[in-house]
């Protein structure tokens, strides 16, 4: 089976190459796509020789490394993401970027009737409501996310009419216990030190404002469209990924922090993995320390709500906004307070349409960076 991997030099781009190495499967890579760390790509071609295409971000990288493997044929920027799909026709396509630009290369392959393996959440925070149309007809979705596998787990065989509540958790990361005051003061490195996962620098950011979670309950809105509550709980040590409340009981998964399950079960394309099918069935939960998430503090959360209930590009609002902060913030422009900070004045006054298009997707994406670039401008002007 044909693999194509998006994002090979990240996090789980490179988990996911692991995995392939050191597994025996069916799978033969094909192509994949690197950024900025090009370095990457003489061992995965070492490594894996049917490899016929690649794509990497910047035309000066291509023009280097297609001299270096004439046998290989390079594309580079926005377009070769798209390129790489188009020209692996039968490959079931990895997608392991990070933010925006992983939007269009999820829409492209499920329209071209393709299985998608989704680690990109900013996929379906912005584009669910379109790509859940387009799943009508054509393509497959297999997401890559632990607690939405966990979910995807306590339900397989199970009816959902039976199912009264879905419950994701979250870590809480690096700064639960911290006061308002008190988080005026974290630091970069704080930020980028995750308690229980080791991520890309992103979704660590993310994860310590808790927006992770934000986009994990919209993410888990459109894999799981069923009209029940989607929930969250936390669990400080990430063992506990995600729980189904169902009419007599509750299952829940549960294993250390570890993407190598979410990836493999991907790659096993969604079917059950005999032992690592970490399920347990129970009727009281209250062993697993499970707490409370305070959403007045972490008022992020509630941007859930916001782009589930307006739709339209409002998804792609919030993900711009956050994009181009968690952007400034790891340049050092800002501080970790304002990554919510300036997102609240900006959502306050954004303005949504209800378009379901990529254009329109697009549009708002460069339209709110735009304005989140200014604001940061404006305000360091007025600092000065
Ligand atoms: N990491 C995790 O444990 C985890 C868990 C659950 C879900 N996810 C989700 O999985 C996705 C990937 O996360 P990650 O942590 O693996 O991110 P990451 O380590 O930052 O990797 C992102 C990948 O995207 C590439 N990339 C970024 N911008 C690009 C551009 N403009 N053009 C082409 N390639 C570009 C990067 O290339 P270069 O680095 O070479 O520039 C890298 O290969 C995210 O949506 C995240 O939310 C991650």
């Amino acid at each position: 089976m044909d693999l194509v991997i998006l994002g090979a030099s990240g996090s789980i781009g490179s988990q996911a190459l692991d995995f392939l190495k050191n597994k025996k499967n069916n799978w033969v890579l094909k192509g994949f796509s690197v950024g900025k760390r090009v370095n990457v790509i003489d061992e995965i071609v070492k490594e894996f020789q049917n490899v016929n295409y690649i794509t990497v971000k910047n035309k000066k990288d291509y023009l280097i490394y297609k001299k270096k493997y004439p046998h290989i044929k390079f594309y580079y920027g926005d377009k070769g993401l798209i390129k790489i799909i188009l020209k692996n026709k039968n490959a079931t396509i990895l997608n392991a970027l990070i933010g925006f630009v992983g939007l269009k290369p999820s829409i492209v392959s499920l329209k071209k009737d393709r299985t998608l393996l989704l680690a990109n959440k900013e996929s379906l925070v912005i584009g669910g409501e379109l790509i859940n149309k387009i799943l009508e007809k054509k393509g497959k979705l297999i997401p890559i996310d632990s607690e939405h596998v966990a979910i995807k787990k306590c339900l397989y065989n199970e009816n959902v009419s039976d199912v009264k509540k879905i419950i994701i958790t979250a870590s809480g990361g690096p700064f639960f216990n911290l006061t308002n005051e008190e988080l005026k003061n974290v630091t970069l490195d704080e930020a980028l030190n995750h308690p229980n996962w080791k991520m890309g620098k992103k979704i660590t950011i993310d994860s310590a404002t808790l927006m992770n979670k934000t986009f994990e309950i919209i993410e888990a809105h459109y894999l799981f469209p069923y009209d029940k509550k989607i929930d969250v709980l936390v669990s400080r040590d990430s063992y506990v990924h995600g729980l189904v409340i169902f009419k007599d009981k509750i299952k829940l998964n549960v294993s250390k922090p570890s993407m190598l399950g979410p990836i493999e079960y991907a790659l096993n394309l969604g079917k059950p993995l005999g032992n690592e099918f970490n399920d347990v069935e129970t009727n009281t939960i209250e062993k697993y320390n499970l707490l409370e998430l305070d959403k007045k503090r972490f008022n992020v959360i509630s941007y859930s709500d916001f782009v589930i209930k307006n739709k339209g590009n409002s998804g792609a609002i919030l993900n711009s906004i956050n994009e181009t902060l968690v952007d400034s913030f790891l340049k050092g422009e800002i501080s970790f307070i304002d990554l919510t900070q300036i997102l609240n004045i900006i959502m306050k006054n954004s303005k949504i349409n209800k378009r379901v298009s990529y254009y329109n997707y697009h549009k708002t994406h460069y339209r709110y960076m735009k304005i989140t670039r200014n604001y940061i401008k404006s305000r360091r002007v007025l600092c000065k």
